[in-house]
């Protein structure tokens, strides 16, 4: 009985989205007043490794280039060799934009779900991060006021961030979204986002720090608590900028 509504309230989401055509379904997610700030769409039927902008080692020393190379060329093309195989499956959702499919989650095929779920899931999130790495970048002032706004300062806006990436089991990641005009702290387990229809804390991303072991496990070793206080000198300011805008 459970797939039967899957499937029905699946072939009712996409035919909701087909129809219409000149509206952006992001666009129709109450949390999000605006579009996030990129939109993923397969290529011939093909989702595809998306180049950094930048160099395996501009990073360095705070995150270093043999883990930047591995993480972009193997883990990251991982995740999209599992999303590309599972869309053979159902070819009809290679028409639906990637931030789409993971508002919908509960709606997909089960004979996706989890796929789309865990490496669509991973495929965005490290899409996202890596537009959020690079060195020696500030904080403008709107972002400086939103933050002082939601948190009371920046000092304590960095402490609560760290403090739930520490506190975060296992593998995860940790978000700064805007519900609807307030920033809040979340973390996800594994691949989930934000934008999933599954997750605890809906919200469209600002900012997002990847915590499973093979960010930052090479340079910090066991100690996660350091690579989330030298993620600062990396975080690229004026892409939050632009997420928050
Ligand atoms: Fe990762």
């Amino acid at each position: 009985m459970k797939k039967v509504n899957n499937r029905r309230d699946f072939i009712k989401t996409t035919a909701l989205l087909s129809g219409m055509a000149l509206v952006d379904p992001i666009q129709t997610f109450a949390f999000s007043p605006k579009p996030t700030m990129f939109e993923i769409k397969a290529v011939n039927g093909k989702y595809e490794l998306p180049a950094l902008g930048y160099a395996y080692n501009a990073l360095e020393p705070f995150i270093d280039a043999k883990t930047m190379e591995i993480h972009h060329t193997k883990h990251h093309q991982a995740y999209i060799n599992k999303l590309n195989e599972a869309l053979e499956k159902e070819p009809q959702l290679k028409q639906i934009p990637l931030e789409a499919l993971l508002k919908m989650i509960q709606s997909l095929p089960d004979s996706v779900k989890n796929t789309i779920r865990n490496h669509g899931g991973g495929y965005y999130n490290h899409s996202f991060f890596w537009t959020l790495l690079k060195t020696n970048t500030k904080p403008s002032a709107a972002v400086e006021l939103a933050i002082q706004n939601s948190f009371g300062s920046m000092e304590q806006f960095k402490k609560d961030f760290e403090k739930a990436g520490s506190g975060l089991f296992g593998s995860g990641w940790v978000w700064v979204i805007n519900q609807m005009g307030t920033l809040k702290i979340v973390t996800t387990a594994n691949q989930d986002n934000p934008l999933m229809d599954i997750a605890e804390h809906k919200g469209k991303p600002v900012l997002a720090l990847d915590v499973w072991e093979h960010a930052y496990y090479l340079k910090y070793q066991n100690k996660r608590a350091d690579y989330l206080t030298a993620f600062w000198n990396v975080l690229n300011w004026d892409q939050v900028a632009q997420n928050l805008g």
